[in-house]
């Protein structure tokens, strides 16, 4: 396994769309442990494939409080939508920055696993919140798009100053 290096807004890249995936290989699933390993390093709840530059349908979840139960989609597809819930966000790719979002409460996904059968998942808060953010990046959005123009402003501007310093 290994670490990637995780994009961190405003990079170019972050905004590429990504394209779905015709076979589950095994070079798949090595690209889907190791980003649980990144994911797990960082510490996060989610990654996209997007986030270390490899523009593939591929999202790693594990919300559990001691990493034990990781979930892989692949083409992760929202289904079914329900209601509408604010929940404070926070990205890997944008640091120490926490907002409030508003998304869908509960929503259905449909995927393909890491053996390439297709699945069906029904999701509510953090889980639902999470799916949502990671499918965005998958497209090229960041949760910072749905916050003010001025607020993002000041986000991009403390992440700039940092990238140049590091
Ligand atoms: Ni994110």
């Amino acid at each position: 396994m290994a670490l990637l290096t995780i994009l961190k807004f405003p990079d170019p890249r972050l905004r590429k769309k990504a394209t779905e995936i015709k076979k589950v290989t095994d070079d798949i699933r090595k690209l889907a442990d190791d980003m649980l390993e990144t994911m797990y390093d960082a510490p996060g709840v989610g990654l996209a494939a997007t986030q270390i530059n490899v523009q593939k349908r591929l999202v790693v979840i594990d919300i559990s409080e001691d990493k034990s139960e990781p979930l892989v989609f692949i083409n992760p597809e929202i289904i079914k939508e329900q209601g509408q819930r604010e929940h404070e966000e926070g990205c890997l790719s944008v640091p120490e920055a926490y907002e409030l979002v508003t998304r869908a409460d509960t929503v259905r996904v449909k995927a393909l696993d890491r053996n390439g059968e297709t699945f069906e998942l029904d999701t509510e808060e953090l889980l639902a919140t999470c799916i949502q953010h990671e499918i965005d990046h998958l497209d090229g959005k960041l949760f910072v798009d749905y916050i003010s123009n001025l607020k993002r402003q000041r986000i991009k501007k403390r992440l700039e100053k940092q990238q140049k310093e590091n």
